[in-house]
């Protein structure tokens, strides 16, 4: 069992809960696998064979398992139990030898990580970092544990995203359309109430300054919509490959890159 006085304890019996069904949910939903695909680009790019990457908030290994395909060894953490239970298990019947670890542990507590050397790299995929109150006293813990010249690539909920508001505005759901536009909102995830922050990417910049630069901002899911609208795009997969190309032309515009559902942004760690 975790520390759960560090992360938000709610938070944790919510990802515990949704465990079991979230590769189902997600990891395996065809809007998860866009966005997806979209980030695995980046990784490709940002981390090479034989580099020692810390993830954070690793969920049920998805990403970890690509990187180790990939050559990449990975020190890979959750605050969720029930998570890192299907993460390990999965590593144990789908590739043993691979060099991957999982462990549980929030992110609040990331500076209590022991390790032989500092990492070549981190990452931290599809919004754990939303769930997160102090991203300034984060980058700081990270910035010990990184190389200088390392890697550091995030995926975040974004503070505005339109698909979701014309979604619900149609509806007439006024305040589900604007609900991330404060800046935070608490979710409710079965039972529990999770507060979910929506930094700008402004705000993400300055907590990561002056130990990490920004290199690179995209977008992801800019009209590949949330997926929560997975059933209406399974009624129109047409529809999502036509959204899929629009995105490759987005995601790298100015005006809508933190316009989408999540935006990846490149740090490297550098010297202070
Ligand atoms: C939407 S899931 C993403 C999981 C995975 N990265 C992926 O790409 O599928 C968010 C993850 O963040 C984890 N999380 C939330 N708050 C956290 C915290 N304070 N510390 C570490 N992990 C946290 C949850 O347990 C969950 O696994």
């Amino acid at each position: 069992m975790t520390n759960l006085a560090t992360a938000q304890p709610q938070a944790v019996l919510a990802f515990d809960y949704l465990a079991e069904g979230y590769d189902d949910l997600f990891t395996k939903s065809l809007i998860g696998r866009a966005q997806r695909d979209v980030v695995w680009d980046v990784l490709n790019h940002t981390f090479r064979s034989g580099d020692y990457v810390l993830e954070l908030n690793c969920g049920t290994g998805e990403d970890a398992m690509f990187l180790a395909r990939n050559g990449v060894s990975v020190a890979a953490f959750d605050a969720s139990e029930q998570m890192i239970r299907i993460a390990s298990q999965r590593l144990r019947a789908e590739a043993p030898n691979a060099l991957v670890r999982f462990s549980q542990l929030p992110i609040e507590l990331i500076h209590e990580i022991r390790t032989e050397r500092q990492f070549d790299g981190a990452f931290s995929n599809f919004s754990g970092l939303n769930c997160v109150a102090d991203l300034n006293q984060t980058a700081e813990d990270l910035a010990t544990l990184m190389l200088p010249g390392a890697p550091f690539v995030v995926c975040l909920s974004t503070r505005f995203c339109i698909s979701e508001m014309i979604w619900f505005l149609l509806r007439g759901k006024l305040r589900t359309a604007f609900r991330r536009c404060s800046g935070r909102t608490a979710a409710k995830v079965g039972e529990f109430v999770v507060d979910v922050y929506y930094p700008t990417l402004r705000q993400v910049r300055k907590s990561f300054s002056p130990a990490f630069a920004m290199r690179s901002c995209v977008g992801i899911g800019v009209t590949v919509p949330p997926s929560y609208l997975e059933p209406w795009i399974r009624k129109h997969p047409k529809l999502l490959n036509i959204m899929r190309a629009i995105d490759r032309v987005l995601s790298n515009c100015r005006g809508f890159r933190v316009l989408g559902d999540h935006m990846l942004l490149r740090f490297e760690r550098v010297q202070r």
